[in-house]
């Protein structure tokens, strides 16, 4: 592995901002740190930047342990999300500004400021000052400020929070080419599933300081390891219940039977969930005899909100709220039609009530 943790930890106060975390990133590999608000993703980076120092375990670059190494000495780059680009100075001073910091001759600065500037499709702007570029152009010189230096590993802390939805989405693309041209591992840090999943070999996701998973960005999404990661990575419906006496279905607390993915024992506490984009629609018409049978659950919709090639569906079951995602290409159904919401056995995802599988 390229960079290395283990048994990283961060203490502050009566608090572990991090856990004992141990992971490896590989050379090539674009990692995101997924987590909600305070999870200690941003300490976790700059424990790897060197910008903060582990209470405990070490951190290894290139096989070299840099634990005790300041941020200069370390060869990695960290873009943040306030782009602290200096106003006063255009773009290519900006740019420059890491190299003159490493003390470059003149030559090889105008070199290399040349190289991001192509690189980043900046030819143009470069004696602009950072209040006359877009949102956007600021975000690419911030990025080209890291990757200046040539470093061996690129980090970014929420790069992209201050841009609006179309721009990120660009953006994402773009940061993602560079990594794969630059082959060099990128770790970047978000709150926001969607970035991490469009742009991940692998996805960490970290709860309260610890690393609850790190797999492949389809694992994550497709068969989360426990209820947190369900929960936290795309959009699903949740049920609790009791499993039954035959251990084959759960009767849930909203007064619905579903049928199991497997047996599981009599008498188990269970959490399930299900993704909006699994719940399959038909309408209601009285036709289908099994209609108010197991995994099917007769709905009212409430609410319907178009996502261009997507439909949302807000349905009312009983006293609470189901959520569908459907194509636009299929059926569509319209606020106060009666449907049937089919749940797919395997497409459940099913938690002990500690959020973990059952074993
Ligand atoms: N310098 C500090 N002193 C004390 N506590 C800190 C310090 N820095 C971070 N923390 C605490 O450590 C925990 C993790 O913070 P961190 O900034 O790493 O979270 P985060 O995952 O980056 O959150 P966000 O998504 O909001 O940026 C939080 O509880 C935070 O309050
Ligand atoms: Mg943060």
């Amino acid at each position: 592995m390229y960079i290395t943790l283990d048994g990283v930890s961060r203490q502050y106060d009566s608090i572990w901002a991090v856990d004992r975390v141990t992971m490896g990133i590989g050379k090539n590999e674009f990692v995101s740190l997924l987590g909600p608000s305070g999870s200690g993703k941003t300490t976790l980076l700059r424990i790897i930047a060197g910008l903060e120092k582990p209470t405990t375990g070490r951190v290894l670059i290139d096989g070299e342990d840099v634990t005790d190494l300041p941020p200069h000495k370390r060869g990695v780059a960290m873009v943040f999300q306030e782009f602290l680009l200096f106003p006063h100075r255009t773009v290519s001073e900006n740019l420059a500004f890491p190299l003159r910091m490493m003390k470059l001759p003149a030559a090889e600065i105008a070199e290399r400021v040349a190289w991001v500037v192509g690189i980043l499709s900046l030819g143009g702007l470069e004696k602009r000052y950072p209040n006359q570029l877009s949102g956007g152009q600021q975000q690419r010189v911030a990025l080209g400020r890291g990757l200046v230096g040539r470093p061996k590993a690129l980090l970014l802390d929420e790069p992209l929070a201050n841009l609006d939805r179309e721009l990120r989405q660009e953006m994402e693309v773009e940061i993602r080419r560079h990594q794969s041209a630059l082959g060099i591992p990128f770790i970047y840090v978000t709150h926001n599933q969607e970035e991490a999943l469009s742009m991940s070999d692998r996805i960490a996701v970290v709860r309260k300081g610890r690393i609850e998973d790190f797999a492949a960005r389809t694992d994550i999404y497709d068969r989360p390891k426990t209820a947190f990661i369900a929960q936290f990575v795309g959009r699903s419906n949740r049920f609790e219940g009791t499993v039954d006496a035959a251990g084959r279905h759960v009767a849930t607390r909203c007064g619905t039977i579903l049928a199991l993915p497997a047996p599981l024992t009599a008498g188990h506490a269970v959490q399930l969930f299900i993704k909006n984009e699994k719940l399959r629609l038909a309408p209601d018409d009285g036709t289908d005899g099994a209609s108010h049978g197991a995994n099917r659950l007769a709905c009212t919709v409430k609410d319907v909100i178009l996502r261009g090639a997507y439909a949302d569906y807000i349905l009312a079951f009983g006293d609470r709220e189901l959520n569908a995602s459907r194509p636009r290409s299929e059926r569509a159904f319209l606020s106060g039609e009666a449907v049937i919401a089919h749940l797919n056995p395997e497409d459940i995802d099913l938690f002990d009530m500690d959020g973990e599988r059952p074993s």
